[in-house]
C-alpha cells in the first residue's frame, strides 16, 4: 500500500481520542463538527464501524433544538481558549453554542453506502439527527423562508478567518466581557493566525449570544454580524440531496418531500446569487443588505450541489483557472493578489485540502473531469511533499498551520485511493 495512507491511517490512530478524532493534538483537542464529518468519510473508506462512531459521538452534542454544535468538549483541555466556560451553554455535555458547515448528511450516506447491507439500523438514528439539523437551520437561520441560511459568527462558515468577512466583522465592537486569553498562538506562529483585534470581536459575539441564553429567535434579533452565506448554504444543499436519497431508502415518503422542498427552494436561492461580472456566486451580508463581493473560494461551492448551465460552469471555471495560474498549489482560498491576499495566514489565501475536495466534486458534477483531475493531482502532491499538514501555502507550497492533521489525511485517502 502506498506509504502516505498508511501514514495518514496513523494520524487517525494518533488523534483518536476514544471513538471521536480531534482535528490534531493541543491545537485544536476536542471534536470539532466538520472536520468529523470529513474523517468519517476517510473511515468509510476502511472502516465503516469507527465511521459510524465518529458520527455518533458528534450527536452527543446535539441540542434539543436540533443544532449541532462546531465543537464538542467531550474531555477538558487547557490547551484551547474559547473553552466551556466561555460559551456558557447548557447541554448535558459542554458544547459551544455556534454550528458549522452541514456536512454531516454527505458523510453519513458515504458511510451507509460503504457499511451496506444491514446497516440501516444503525444509520437511522444518525438521519434523524440529521433531519433535526436541517430543520433547525431552515427555522433558526433563515426565519424569512429566503432559501439561504445566515451565519451570526464567522466561525461558523469553518473559514474562520476570511477576508469575505471584513466589512461585516467591522461593525462588531472589540469589547469583551471575558478576559481573551488566546492559546492558539502558542502553537502555532502568530503571522498565520487571526490577529487579535478581531479575536475581540469573535468574543464579543460569543458575550452576545451567550447573553442572549443562545435562545436563536433572540440571537436573530441582537446578532450585529449575520450572513446568508454561500458556501454553507451550498454544502447545505448538497447534503440536503443525500439526505433525501436516505429519507427515500427508508421509506420517510413524508421526509423526502420535506427535503425537497427544501433543497428546491435552495437552489433557486443560490442561482439568484450568481454574479455574471464577478464569474462568482456571492454571498448577502443582511445587516447591510448589499452583496459580499470578497473574492474568495466561497463563490465556486456551489458547483458541488448544482447542475449549472453550461455557460456559467464554464465562467467559474475559467475564472479558477485565473486565480490559480503560476501557484504552486490550487485552490487559493483568496484571489491572489487582492488587498486581503495573505498566502499564509488562515484562510487569507492558503489551500486547504477539504475545500479542494468539495470544489473536486463540483468539476465533477459540473462536466470539467480535467479541471477535477488537475486540482486533485496538485492537492495529492502537495501532501506527499509535505505532510498532513493543516493548510498549504499557495505560491511555495509550504505545509502550515497545525501538523498531522486529521481531515488533511482523510481528504488524502479519497483523493489518493479512490
Ligand atoms: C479552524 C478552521 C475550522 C476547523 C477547525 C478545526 O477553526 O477554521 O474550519 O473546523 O480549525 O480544524
Amino acid at each position: 500500500m502506498n506509504v502516505h495512507i498508511t501514514e495518514a491511517k496513523r494520524i487517525l490512530v494518533a488523534n483518536d481520542r476514544g471513538g471521536y478524532t480531534v482535528p490534531t493534538d493541543r491545537l485544536y483537542p476536542f471534536q470539532w463538527n466538520w472536520d468529523s464529518a470529513f474523517v468519517a468519510m476517510g473511515f468509510a473508506l476502511y472502516d465503516t464501524d469507527r465511521a459510524y462512531r465518529e458520527l455518533e459521538r458528534l450527536i452527543e452534542g446535539q441540542w434539543a433544538d436540533g443544532m449541532i454544535p462546531h465543537i464538542v468538549f467531550h474531555q477538558p483541555s487547557d490547551t484551547y481558549f474559547p473553552g466551556p466556560n466561555v460559551w456558557r451553554t447548557r447541554h448535558t455535555i459542554p458544547t459551544s453554542g455556534i454550528t458549522q458547515p452541514p456536512v454531516f448528511a454527505i458523510a453519513l450516506r458515504k458511510v451507509f453506502e460503504a457499511a451496506g447491507s444491514g446497516a440501516e439500523a444503525r444509520t437511522l438514528p444518525l438521519y434523524e439527527a440529521a433531519l433535526k439539523w436541517h430543520r433547525w437551520w431552515y427555522s433558526a437561520r433563515d426565519p424569512e423562508g429566503t432559501g439561504l441560511v445566515a451565519l451570526l459568527h464567522p466561525w461558523e462558515s469553518g473559514s474562520d478567518n476570511s477576508p469575505a468577512w471584513d466589512i461585516a466583522l467591522a461593525r462588531v465592537p472589540t469589547t469583551t466581557d471575558t478576559p481573551v486569553v488566546r492559546k492558539d498562538t502558542g502553537h502555532v506562529n502568530a503571522s498565520m493566525r487571526p490577529r487579535d483585534e478581531d479575536y475581540n470581536r469573535f468574543i464579543h459575539l460569543v458575550d452576545t449570544y451567550a447573553a442572549c441564553g443562545w435562545d436563536p429567535a433572540m440571537q436573530w434579533g441582537k446578532a450585529p454580524f449575520k450572513v446568508a452565506e454561500i458556501q454553507t448554504t451550498a454544502i447545505l444543499l448538497k447534503a440536503g440531496e443525500d439526505l433525501e436519497h436516505l429519507a427515500r431508502e427508508f421509506g420517510r415518503t413524508e421526509d423526502a418531500a420535506e427535503i425537497a422542498a427544501f433543497n428546491d427552494l435552495t437552489r433557486k436561492a443560490i442561482l439568484a446569487q450568481w454574479r455574471p461580472a464577478l464569474s462568482r456566486f456571492v454571498s448577502r451580508d443582511l445587516i447591510s443588505g448589499e452583496d459580499v463581493e470578497a473574492a474568495t473560494q466561497a463563490g465556486f461551492i456551489p458547483l458541488l450541489s448544482l447542475d449549472l448551465e453550461k455557460n456559467i460552469a464554464d465562467a467559474l471555471v475559467d475564472e479558477m483557472k485565473a486565480w490559480s495560474k503560476g501557484l504552486k498549489v490550487a485552490f487559493p482560498t483568496t484571489k491572489p493578489g487582492i488587498a486581503g491576499w495573505e498566502p499564509k495566514r488562515y484562510w487569507r489565501g492558503p489551500a486547504w485540502a477539504i475545500i479542494n475536495w468539495l470544489l473536486i466534486d463540483g468539476f465533477k458534477r459540473n462536466g470539467h473531469p480535467e479541471a477535477a483531475e488537475e486540482l486533485r493531482r496538485s492537492t495529492v502532491a502537495a501532501i506527499e511533499a509535505e505532510g498532513f499538514a493543516e493548510y498549504f501555502d499557495p505560491v511555495t507550497g509550504e505545509g502550515c498551520g497545525g501538523l498531522g492533521f486529521s481531515w488533511t489525511a482523510a481528504a488524502y485517502m479519497w483523493l489518493a485511493w479512490t
